[in-house]
Formats: structure tokens, sequence, C-alpha cells
């Protein structure tokens, strides 16, 4: 029987600028199952994530351009409606990247089976998802984290950065936590027990801000935002210090590229190591972070804080407020 299908298309690119609710659509069409497409899902959870301004554009990227008026894509969470799969039967839980709709029709190969555990099945969006995966390979892999360092997160109370910080104080690091509000501020300080954390936007001089909170430097910043904190924070990068590129938010959204990093010669007289990388890479390495991370959460050592938006409607609206900031923890939608 066919089922009516509700999901957000993108009506224009977006070359510059914050996106706004206009250049988005909410779309509906008729779905059914067929011989290739044998199983219809009902999302319950979206996941919002920063890289998919970058799909807003034509420019290119590591991701092809949404397509004008069809399905957006993203990770989701949803509940098995029916399904002629003897895989896949009506209650399972699974993971998708057909995100940013209510239904859809797919097959086997296109989804991945949840096993209940004793946590919020949306964990597999945060911590146990993309952005948990996200911060566990940028500290291990590429920042090569070691136990008692002196570690920098900026957007520290989102989603990668709050499991940055949680990951690096269980190791024993001290961690600095830049963040966008004062309330931000507050759940990182008093709630997740960071070394000390600040609202970036109440900086007057960060350079000397950095040197102040943290006047032996650190040996490892997670960059989530670029532009020119990172600049800022190469000031206060000790000698062989590692900086891994997760993000650049603070430049997704400019409307003119600005002026690049003045400061190569402390790259270069200290030693440093900076590095990118994308999660996307590491698809087939994720066993150690499964265990490792389904141990803390079960241990209670990380905590997963989340920002909820109800309805597919409002999805829009979701994604500009995440790029505004107004997101603590992971940014998702309810269906
Ligand atoms: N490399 C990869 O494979 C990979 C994978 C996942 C995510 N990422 C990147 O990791 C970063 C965090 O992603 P997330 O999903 O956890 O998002 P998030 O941090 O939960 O949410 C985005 C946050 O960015 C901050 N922000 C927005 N504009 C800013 C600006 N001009 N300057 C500084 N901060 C700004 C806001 O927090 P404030 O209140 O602090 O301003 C906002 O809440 C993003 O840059 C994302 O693109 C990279």
């Amino acid at each position: 029987m066919p089922v009516t299908s509700k999901f957000v298309a993108l009506k224009n690119y977006i070359p510059t600028g914050l996106p706004k609710e206009t250049d988005f659509e909410i779309k509906t069409k008729e779905i059914s199952l067929d011989a290739k497409n044998n199983i219809l899902v009902l999302n319950l959870w979206i996941s919002v994530d920063p890289y998919m301004r970058a799909r807003m554009t034509e420019r290119k990227n590591y991701k092809p351009p949404f397509n004008i008026g069809e399905e957006m894509e993203g990770y989701a969470l949803g509940i098995v409606k029916e399904s002629k799969d003897k895989n896949f039967k009506e209650g399972d839980i699974v993971f998708s990247n057909f995100g940013m709709r209510d239904y859809f029709v797919c097959n086997s190969n296109d989804l991945k089976k949840i096993e209940p555990m004793n946590i919020p099945i949306q964990t597999y969006l945060g911590p146990l998802g993309m952005t948990g995966h996200t911060a566990y390979i940028g500290l291990f892999k590429h920042g090569e984290l070691k136990p008692g360092q002196t570690i920098l997160v900026s957007s520290a109370g989102g989603s990668v950065g709050s499991t940055v910080c949680q990951i690096a104080k269980n190791m024993g690091c001290k961690v600095i936590a830049s963040t966008g509000s004062d309330e931000k501020v507050k759940w990182l300080k008093n709630d997740l027990k960071i070394d000390h954390a600040f609202n970036y936007k109440k900086i007057e001089n960060l350079v000397l801000h950095l040197k102040e909170v943290c006047p032996e430097g650190f040996d490892l910043y997670f960059d989530n935002v670029g532009g020119d904190f990172l600049e800022s924070a190469i000031f206060q990068m000790k000698n062989f210090g590692r900086i891994v590129i997760c993000g650049r938010i603070s430049q997704m959204n400019a409307t003119n590229p600005g002026s690049g990093l003045k400061n190569m010669a402390h790259v270069l007289v200290k030693r440093l190591t900076i590095k990118g990388f994308i999660i996307f890479d590491h698809e087939n390495d994720r066993e150690q972070f499964e265990t490792d991370m389904t141990k803390w959460l079960l241990e209670d050592k990380i905590k997963f804080k989340e920002t909820v938006y109800e309805g597919i409607e409002n999805t829009p609206k979701s994604f500009i407020d995440l790029l505004e900031g107004k997101n603590i923890g992971k940014m998702l939608v309810k269906i």
C-alpha cells in the first residue's frame, strides 16, 4: 500500500551566508515497496550536522551537492514498518543515511540494525554515532592524544567538542574549552568537570586570554572552528604540538574568504603538526571506537546532552539554529 513520505528539499543553492528557512521546502511524495526496495522505514530521529552546509553549495567537496528539489540526505534512526527481507522485521530499529524525511523505502544494503542497549537509541547519532567517532578518531589517530597532556577544544559545547573534552578528561588530560554561551560554559564546568571553559564571544583578546588561562601552552588543539581562533591557538602551542583540523564552522557561512594565517612562523619554529581529517574515510575503522565508547557510556564516563526539535517541518530551522550556536550537545530532530 502506498505511503506518503514527507521530506526536506533544498530550493536553491546557498553559495555564501547563513541559510534562511525560505531556502528549503517541505515536500511530499507517494512511496511503496517494490522488488528492489523491499523495506519500509519510519524515521524516529534525524541527525542535523554542520557538514551539510557544504552540500548546499555547488562547490567541489568531499560529498556532492544536494540535488535541488529532492530529498536531502543525512544520518537517521528509524523503525521498520514493513519488510519483505528475511533479515529485517517490523519493529527493528535501523540506522541509515535516509535522513531529512519521515518514511522511506530501501533494501537491506542501506540499513544497519541497531541492537537495543541500556541507553537511549538516539545515542547512535551522538557519542556512538558519527560525531562520537569523529571525536575518537580525531583525538587518538590524528591527535595522538596521551595521558596527562594539555588540550584546547573549540566549539566545546557542541556534539563533537563535548565528546572530545570528556574523552580527554577520562585520559587524565587538562582540558581548556571554548564555547559560545554562558549556559554552555556552565554545563562544561559543572556537569562535565572540564578544567577551564570560557565564552569566546566575551573575550576581547583571545591570544592574551589563552596565555592567561594556560601559561604552559597546549600539546594538542582540537579545532572545530578554524579562522581567527586557529590563528590565536597557534601562538600558544607547545613545541612539537599537534593541531587536529576537524571543522571550520566560523568560516562556513562567511561572505568573504578572510585573510590567511599570519603566524606560520610559529608552526615552523615550534615544529607543529597540523592535520586535517574527514571521518567518512574511517568507516571501516569503528571497532575499537564502538567497544570503548559503549563501555564509557555504560559506566557514565561520557555524558550525552541533546537539543531536540520536533517534526520534519522544523528541520530547516534546526539546521540554521545549529549554525547559530543554539544547540547544546547534539542537534536532533524527533519525528
Ligand atoms: N572532520 C570531520 O569528519 C567532521 C565530522 C563531524 C563534524 N565535523 C566538524 O566538527 C565541528 C563540530 O560539529 P558538531 O556536529 O559537533 O556541531 P556542534 O559543535 O554541535 O554545533 C555547531 C556549533 O558551532 C559553533 N559555531 C557556530 N558558528 C561559529 C563561529 N562563527 N565561531 C565559532 N563557533 C561557531 C556553535 O557553538 P558556539 O556556541 O560555541 O558558537 C554551534 O553550536 C564542525 O565544524 C563540523 O563541521 C567534522
